[in-house]
């Protein structure tokens, strides 16, 4: 692959320190994009640069501690970049903000639960995407892509669960569908203005699930079963460059078959 597919470029990645964000930080930033990390968790972030720095690999990477769900932060997210850089190529919504009681089964989760972490996460892309698409519509270009689920298109698979403390909560199936067709609004909204939204949804990230659940969740792929977060780098390249140029509004589902 073309190693300088995002050359020149500057792409923030919010949550860039999660565990996709790490590793769509360093995508980007080896193929020649400033990657910047907006995460609201300044300990993680800084770990993670103090690892990119020891592999020699911080040269295109800076942090800068946002908050999705913060108008101001947003904003001086996007006033600090445009100073120092000059231009914001896109923007990728990848935070995963929720509450302390989050994962909570269906019959447990408060009304009151239910809108925060809603707000949070929906709300936060929503907020995030109008300040970064009104920042590109002065520029004259930009990208969005966010990230959804496969939870977003199909329905649970409540049986892999069975035996464990997981659950698919309620909020994230509303959440990532609703993320989805932020994405067709908002390619719709603002056809014309030189700015692509597109949307990931990823199945299942191999994360120290338990076993009993790992052998439920793989049995419905096809070859891999669970993905790592190096098996979606390829389609976020793919998005962030000129190959999908006249992508938009699109949904990619990156799960192995997981979902058919
Ligand atoms: N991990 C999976 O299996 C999986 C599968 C499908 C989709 N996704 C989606 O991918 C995205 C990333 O997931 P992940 O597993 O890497 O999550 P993660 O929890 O590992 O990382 C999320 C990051 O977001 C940051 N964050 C939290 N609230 C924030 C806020 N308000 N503003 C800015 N940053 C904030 C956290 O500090 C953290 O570094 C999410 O949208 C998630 O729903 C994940």
């Amino acid at each position: 692959m073309n190693q300088k597919l995002l050359e020149n470029k500057v792409i923030v990645i919010t949550g860039g320190s999660g565990l996709l964000g790490r590793s769509f930080v360093s995508c980007v930033a080896e193929h020649g994009s400033v990657a910047v990390i907006a995460d609201t968790d300044q300990a993680k972030s800084s770990r993670f640069m103090q690892e990119l720095s020891s592999a020699g690999a911080d040269d295109h990477v800076v942090f800068i501690k946002a908050d999705i769900t913060s108008k101001t932060s947003l904003e001086s997210l996007i006033s600090e970049l445009h100073h120092r850089f000059g231009k914001i190529d896109a923007l990728v919504n990848n935070a995963y903000p929720r509450n302390t009681s989050y994962g909570a089964k269906f019959e447990d989760v408060t009304y009151d639960n239910f809108s925060q972490n809603v707000s949070m996460h929906l709300g936060g892309y929503f907020m995030a995407s109008q300040l970064f698409a009104g920042y590109f519509k002065k520029q004259g270009y930009g990208s969005i892509v966010n990230m959804a689920s496969i939870y977003g298109v199909v329905a649970p698979r409540f049986s892999i669960y069975e035996g464990t403390d997981m659950t698919m909560p309620v909020e994230y199936a509303v959440i990532k569908s609703g993320v989805i067709h932020l994405t067709k609004y908002l390619a719709q909204y603002l056809k014309g203005s030189n700015i692509r939204v597109n949307c990931i949804c990823p199945g299942g990230i191999l994360d120290q699930q338990p076993e009993g659940f790992l052998s439920r969740y793989n049995s419905f792929s096809g070859t891999k079963g669970m993905l790592d977060p190096k098996d979606l780098q390829g389609t976020l390249l793919f998005l962030l460059s000129d190959l999908s140029k006249y992508i938009n509004g699109q949904n990619i589902v990156v799960d192995d078959g997981w979902s058919l």
